[in-house]
């Protein structure tokens, strides 16, 4: 008889039991791509039905579907967003399905993205990437995006030194000296992540976003939200943007989109910006039904009545609690964030970035307390990032606190460079 290739790496809930047989608890919601935790039986149920019925078919005979979904999700959407195209199966390629919305739209080649940002790994993402090295392997990846990268928003660190009451506006203000002395006079779109993920969960005041839409109108530059991250409950929000007073015209989203992480991208635009044609931008593995079916049942959950009004009452409760460990371990310097996606950044005592406690808490949260947390290792190093699944309940997020506070106990007391 043939036998099952499972693999005996399992999850339920918040908890990820490895190979070797630990139950770890997951303050990272997989790679941030589970808004539901592992498993989630009522997604499961709808894929494991779909999957008994209907893998696969061509894109014609799921049409329906995929227009059910983009409904659903334009719902919820910012005011002024209508259209949807759901044909990607990852982050990366809906951030490419926007720059060539906003390049057929406008007839403009550039992209201006930020400092530290990341939208992707396919060639036109890596040319717009904020990380010089994430770029450098790959120098003809300027030619599938013409990307100019500036300076965004990072107040915890601030360009002005906090000494201007409108800092925030100032940092956006500069984009427009970009736009004049180093852009080529050619700009489809500014894409922006609303909480920047990999970055290291900044959080840019609203007053940076509204000038960005002013910049953006006065320039005739689509605002791409990069929502990859933030979408779908995150920020106790269906979108992120809404809650931080960014009016994007486009936004792409994918990861959670997927529910128990099934891969699937979409993006949302307003209605001039529905300018693609279908041979223009779809894959094999885009809108499959399964990724549709596993979107749709995700969405059941976080429509439930109270759902994400409970992400947003315990959201703020975490962020009281982690303010609470930074006042007790100094070597936190900032903690940011909203909802459940948390960001806490860590310093030496004459505030620079410490990055090998950073590593170290993560790698001793890990092995030694059972917690598993992301550090901002591609962003600017010193960042962990706490990010539970959405279903995490308060006693969930009291248990994740208390195992980070005995992390960074050990990691600290452990010395520079020793492993706890
Ligand atoms: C903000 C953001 N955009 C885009 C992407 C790329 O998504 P994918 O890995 O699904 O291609 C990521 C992945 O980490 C991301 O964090």
């Amino acid at each position: 008889m043939l036998q099952h290739a499972t693999h005996t790496i399992s999850g339920d809930g918040l908890w990820l039991t490895t190979e070797d047989g630990r139950r770890l608890l997951d303050a990272a919601s997989g790679t941030f791509n589970l808004p539901l935790g592992y498993a989630h039986p009522h997604v499961v149920q709808a894929v494991q039905e779909q999957a008994g019925r209907l893998s696969h078919a061509p894109s014609g005979f799921t049409r329906n579907a995929s227009e059910r979904l983009g409904g659903r999700l334009l719902a919820h959407a910012p005011a002024g967003i209508s259209r949807s195209w759901i044909r990607d199966a990852t982050g990366s390629t809906a951030n490419e399905c926007a720059v060539k919305i906003a390049q057929k739209a406008t007839g403009r080649r550039q992209v201006i993205s930020f400092f530290l940002s990341h939208h992707g790994q396919t060639l036109a993402t890596t040319a717009m990437s904020g990380n010089a090295f994430r770029r450098g392997s790959f120098p003809a990846a300027a030619t599938a995006a013409e990307a100019l990268v500036v300076p965004g928003a990072y107040c915890h660190r601030c360009f002005y030194a906090k000494s201007h009451p409108n800092c925030a506006v100032l940092c956006a203000t500069r984009i427009e000296e970009f736009l004049e002395y180093a852009s080529s006079g050619s700009v489809a779109a500014l894409i922006v992540e609303p909480i920047q993920g990999n970055g290291g969960n900044a959080v840019p005041p609203p007053e940076f976003f509204h000038e960005i839409r002013r910049i953006c109108d006065r320039h005739g530059i689509v605002l791409i939200a990069d929502e990859v991250q933030t979408a779908l409950g995150r920020t106790g929000h269906m979108f992120a943007s809404e809650a931080l007073g960014l009016r994007p015209d486009v936004i792409t989203l994918a990861k959670g989109l997927g529910g128990i992480g099934l891969p699937i991208g979409a993006v949302l635009m307003r209605e001039e910006l529905d300018v693609l044609e279908p041979h223009e931008h779809s894959f094999t593995g885009g809108a499959s039904i399964l990724g549709l079916t596993a979107a749709n049942a995700a969405l059941d959950v976080l429509e439930e009545p109270g759902f994400l009004e409970q992400v947003r009452i315990n959201g703020a409760l975490l962020g009281e609690a982690l303010k609470k460990l930074a006042a007790e371990h100094p070597c936190v310097s900032d903690v940011r964030g909203m909802g459940y996606m948390w960001g806490l950044e860590l310093s030496h005592p004459d505030g620079s970035r410490d990055i090998p406690l950073t590593h170290r808490v993560i790698e001793v949260a890990e092995r030694e307390f059972g917690l598993v947390l992301r550090g901002s290792r591609y962003g600017r190093g010193n960042v962990v990032k706490v990010r539970p699944a959405l279903i995490a309940t308060q006693d969930d997020l009291a248990e994740i606190v208390t195992r980070l506070g005995a992390a960074l106990a050990a990691a600290t007391g452990a010395g520079d460079g020793v492993a706890a």
